[in-house]
């Protein structure tokens, strides 16, 4: 015989409310669905939050069939708070995989891609944008040093510093290294048949979507040959363009939330995302992810580079954002600083000198 605890629904844990434009939706992001629901049904989505039995009406039905209730009130293990939860499951493929003929799925999927690619033609964003700041050709990049680095010895000597001593590098070498992890390679896939348009440019690193979503701005603090400032480095072109002469208001560590020995470095190299180059190709938040993880390449390209020229390199997520965005000029909402790569001459201790001073106590 069932009692009313065994017809007790609970809310599933995977939702939130949005209010837009006077509607109130309502977003399961486990299963990407989205309903747009009146005060009625948010008064007994709060009761089911508590549980309830279903009743007979309408509004009940609705939510039972948008398939929201839960059978068992489990909460969800997770160490952060809601928001990385709604990311990190709004983001999980929602469906399982489509099993069938290997040979026939391959060809569909081909098929679709290319449908997909042909619909988005005649929408691509810009591939370069220029800020109007004044345009300086760099040094030509003269790879000698990097072709004939071990890879191995790289990986291993690679370490993240916090003891630099602020001494200058050379122009050349910021110039290399902007080639050698940013610059164009200008290199086509031969095998791409005759007459097939294809986007953006190539780098040495693998990139989200062949997009090339991050943009590069170098900031130079001690660099021999180039006044300090910020400038924006034109990948395609092998030229920057200054964005902000001179010195800044304050040292790059305090942008960096006080990470002081970062003033000590030579230069850093700000990496932004181009969100309207991903949102275009990606419309999903999905594309979140991989737009991270492209940077993330990008950033450990730049890190061997700048080891392999004898220098120690160190980066950072961690900055203020509205105010590194701000200073590097890039478009609000559209293009946003994700990492900082930095390098320079120093002891390549791991811990600041301040660190190290504190410990010896
Ligand atoms: C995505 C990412 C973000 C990082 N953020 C910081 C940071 O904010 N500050 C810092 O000092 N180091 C940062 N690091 C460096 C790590 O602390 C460092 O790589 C780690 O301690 C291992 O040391 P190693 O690089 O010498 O092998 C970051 C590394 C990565 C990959």
């Amino acid at each position: 015989m069932s009692n009313e605890t065994d017809n007790m629904r609970w809310l599933d844990h995977c939702h939130f409310l949005k209010i837009h434009k006077g509607r109130l939706i309502f977003w399961d992001y486990r299963a990407h669905s989205q309903f747009e629901i009146e005060l009625e049904h948010l008064k007994r989505l709060i009761e089911f939050s508590n549980g309830s039995v279903p009743a007979p009406t309408s509004i009940d039905r609705a939510i039972q069939e948008a398939g929201v209730l839960i059978d068992q009130n489990v909460e969800p293990k997770w160490g952060w708070d809601w928001l990385s939860h709604i990311f990190h499951f709004g983001t999980c493929h929602p469906s399982p995989p489509e099993i069938g003929d290997v040979d026939e799925l391959a060809l569909k999927y081909s098929q679709s891609y290319i449908d997909f690619c042909k619909s988005l033609a005649f929408t691509e964003p810009v591939v370069e944008v220029l800020k109007g700041g004044k345009v300086i050709q760099l040094p030509p990049p003269d790879m000698s040093e990097l072709t004939t680095a071990s890879l191995w010895s790289t990986l291993v000597q690679r370490r993240t510093c916090r003891d630099f001593d602020g001494s200058s590098v050379l122009l050349e070498e910021v110039s290399n290294l902007l080639f050698a992890t940013f610059g164009d390679q200008k290199s086509s896939d031969p095998t791409i048949p005759e007459g097939v348009n294809t986007y953006g440019f190539r780098r040495t690193s693998p990139v989200a979507g062949g997009l090339q979503s991050t943009e590069p701005y170098l900031w130079a603090i001690n660099v021999a040959g180039l006044a300090p400032g910020i400038y924006h480095y034109l990948s395609m072109r092998h030229q920057i363009e200054t964005i902000n002469a001179g010195s800044t208001e304050h040292p790059i560590g305090t942008y960096l939330c006080n990470q002081h020995w970062a003033n000590d470095m030579a230069f850093a190299v700000v990496m932004t995302c181009r969100f309207d180059k991903m949102w275009w190709k990606y419309p999903h938040s999905r594309a979140y992810r991989p737009m991270l993880m492209e940077i993330g390449h990008l950033s450990q390209t730049l890190n061997l580079c700048i080891t392999a020229l004898g220098l120690y390199p160190w980066l950072t997520g961690y900055f203020h954002d509205k105010e590194l965005a701000a200073l590097i000029a890039c478009a609000p909402e559209i293009e946003h600083p994700m990492i900082v790569v930095g390098a320079g001459h120093g002891t390549g201790s791991s811990l600041s000198r301040q660190d190290r001073e504190l410990l010896k106590k």
